[in-house]
């Protein structure tokens, strides 16, 4: 991970950033005053040079200006758009792809800057230096920039900040990388070793994996059905962190399809290819109980990761087939894409049964109708709840993840007939996304107002480095989700 370090008085600087604000619009795109001293030769530099560049404090604008043989050689100035931490974030994010493969770098913030601008600036630098790389890839080449200081008026101020920017890119990081990793590594046992060795790495984590022979035994229908067509069997993770005193208790439920054929109803090959991406919801989810234990935060959190492949074979489940889920609820199945509502299906019942949580939320890269109603970067948000609604989708604008409440309509839920079984699964009726939706929330039983589900199906991936995206898996709700679990007590 990139080294980024609080300092007060930095000596040495060769390159220093030096932040540019475009908000307010009236004020025009101005430098900011920094706690650092700049000399005043730089900054008669920089106004003189202000005027003459477009959009100086746009988000993210990097202006290199080099002074060779002077010092600092290097100059870079930064535009931070209003300086919230969104600017911030999206500063650093630029600033980490501007410096690839470069010496250390200074940036100079302002003396009166809040925490969330250290939060933002760092969290940009670290989630836009993510590459993904097979356990056994060798780097040789410098990817990321040495080191980056941040100089400040008073590092104590900070290092909270700091700290929680740290566990938001490790987490994020952590669920890229289960989610970048081809399906040929990553079957359901090979994820459920990687919650395994996160959890050592952590004192009070604590997990239990369900293989085939005891999810059987206690009714699994739902994971062992979508599993039964895989050479690598499913597998039901439960990770939990418990601290002393807890005052509530959340789980939370990610769709762990390690890869997505379709099943015998198979996907056409182009909408195959991204497959390996379907265990994203999975991957955010056992990514925020580790950051929650990182950061020790307050509450019990515990996440269940339903594991299966989906794959097409003699022992495939099949169009048609009625499906007897944890708990007893049966579902009639048309087609085996719609397999991860299934999987969910039983981790919900199971939560509600066994876990008797305050809050119960899903994730799922569960529709392509997902992308069709939002686009590429939004997630669909369902809740009856309207508190909890909001404090989830607030958590993940401040986040930078962006999530956008659905409805749930009354009439729709007539799509969930079956004649044959309690629900129908793959109503082609209503909207995609609402009615996998509203299928699910029948799972929540008792907590249908305590629980709230994410279709993340588009924001899981981007197609090319954005910001703060690198090109891959996003890590899409591990952020959101440490926001929101940070902010519960
Ligand atoms: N994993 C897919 C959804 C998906 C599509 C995720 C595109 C990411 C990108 C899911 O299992 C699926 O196949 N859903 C079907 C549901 C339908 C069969 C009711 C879909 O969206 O077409
Ligand atoms: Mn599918
Ligand atoms: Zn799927």
């Amino acid at each position: 991970m990139l080294a980024i370090r609080l300092v007060e008085d930095p000596t040495e600087i060769d390159a220093l950033a030096l932040p540019v604000q475009a908000e307010p619009a009236a004020a025009g795109h101005r430098m900011l005053a920094t706690s650092l001293a700049v000399p005043s030769e730089v900054t008669g530099e920089v106004e003189a040079l202000l005027p003459r560049i477009d959009q100086p404090g746009a988000a993210g604008a990097v202006h290199p200006l080099p002074r060779p043989l002077r010092s600092p050689s290097d100059l870079l100035l930064v535009g931070v758009g209003a300086a919230d931490e969104a600017g911030w974030r999206t500063a650093g994010a630029a600033l980490a792809r501007v410096r690839r493969g470069d010496g250390p770098l200074t940036v100079a913030l302002p003396a009166d800057a809040p925490p969330d601008a250290v939060r933002g600036l760092a969290e940009g630098l670290w989630l836009a230096s993510y590459r993904f790389r097979l356990p056994d890839e060798r780097v040789d080449e410098p990817e990321n920039p040495r080191e980056i200081r941040l100089a400040v008026a008073a590092t104590t101020s900070y290092e909270a900040a700091l700290t929680a920017a740290r566990v938001t890119a490790e987490a994020t990081g952590f669920a890229r990388d289960l989610t970048n990793m081809p399906s040929s590594v990553k079957n359901p046992a090979w994820f459920a070793d990687q919650v395994r060795q996160a959890a050592a790495a952590h004192p009070g984590l604590t997990v239990t994996v369900r293989e085939p022979a005891q999810l059987e035994a206690e009714g699994f229908g739902g994971i062992l059905a979508v599993g039964g067509g895989s050479a690598s069997g499913p597998r039901l993770v439960e990770v939990s962190w418990q601290p002393d005193g807890a005052s509530q208790h959340v789980v939370l439920v990610g769709k762990g399809i390690t890869f997505d054929t379709g099943g015998i109803s198979i996907k056409p090959r182009d909408n195959m290819k991204l497959m390996r991406k379907d265990m994203g919801g999975a991957a955010a989810v056992v990514a925020a109980v580790v950051g929650a234990a990182s950061l020790r935060l307050p509450l019990r959190v515990t996440a269940l990761a339903p594991l299966a492949e989906n794959m097409v074979s003699g022992s495939a489940f099949r169009p048609g087939d009625i499906i007897r889920h944890y708990g007893g609820t049966t579902s009639e199945s048309t087609n085996s894409d719609a397999e991860g509502r299934l999987v969910l299906a039983d981790a919900l019942a199971y939560a509600v049964d066994r876990l008797s949580p305050d809050f119960l939320v899903d994730l799922a890269t569960l529709t392509g109708a997902n992308a069709v109603a939002l686009g590429k970067r939004t997630a669909a948000l369902y809740s009856d709840n309207d508190d909890l609604a909001a404090a989830v989708a607030a958590a993940s604008s401040a986040a930078g993840e962006r999530a956008w409440r659905m409805p749930m309509p009354a009439d729709y839920v007539e799509y969930l007939g079956s004649e044959v079984a309690d629900l129908f699964s793959a109503p082609d009726r209503g909207a995609g996304s609402v009615v996998a939706a509203l299928y699910l929330r029948e799972f929540a039983g008792e907590l249908r107002d305590r629980w709230l589900h994410l279709d993340m199906s588009a924001p899981s991936w981007a197609e090319a480095n954005d910001a703060e995206l690198t090109k891959g898996a996003t890590g899409w709700g591990a952020r959101t989700l440490l926001r929101w679990l940070s902010s519960l007590r």
